[in-house]
């Protein structure tokens, strides 16, 4: 069983995110998603426990996935929980080249671990946590972008710039 980690911020969860975590999850017999918190980033939307219950809420069911906090460096963090495969969702050239370097680094720290990057689906591969963010503060729907809870954690923070733009 090859049990693999899937990191980052989800500041929030959106669709993009989920579909990696499925076909990650159907590939590697155990996917934990791995939580940044916030000392890395200090300037999220959600704190680290908002992120992890997000990504809980839309992880429900799912087949030999886990959801994680981590903080520090990311290959610590596989040591740790003896995982050799580092998952990375690219969405387009754009992501490459940042992508790349960190999988470089990542193995030259821990050269146990391998990257392994999956192409984000079509449909998703204009979504970004930072574009969903600033869509539903500037009161616009994402529903068609993020999973279910991700939608009512955005409406409970920007639900007043919706209506206003309702009303407009
Ligand atoms: O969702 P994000 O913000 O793009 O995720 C970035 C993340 C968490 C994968 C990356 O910042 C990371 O691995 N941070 C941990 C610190 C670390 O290991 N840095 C060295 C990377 S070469």
């Amino acid at each position: 069983m090859v049990h693999a980690v899937y990191p980052g911020s989800f500041d929030p969860l959106h669709n993009g995110h989920l579909d990696v975590i499925k076909r990650a999850g159907r590939i590697f017999g155990k996917l934990t998603v791995a939580v940044l918190h916030n000392a890395e980033k200090p300037h999220t939307l959600f704190d680290v426990e908002e992120r992890v219950a997000l990504v809980r809420a839309a992880t429900e069911g799912l087949a030999h996935v886990e959801v994680a906090t981590f903080g520090g460096l990311l290959v610590d963090f596989c040591r740790r929980v003896e995982a050799p495969v580092i998952v990375k969702g690219l969405r387009a050239i754009s992501d490459f080249e940042t992508e790349l370097q960190q999988a470089h680094l990542n193995r030259q720290m821990h050269p146990g671990v391998e990257t392994c990057f999956v192409m984000t689906a079509t449909r998703w591969s204009y979504v970004s946590s930072t574009r969903v963010k600033e869509i539903a503060r500037l009161g616009a729907d994402v529903t068609k972008l993020v999973p279910r809870a991700s939608l009512a954690a955005l409406d409970a923070r920007f639900g007043d710039a919706k209506a206003a733009r309702g009303r407009g």
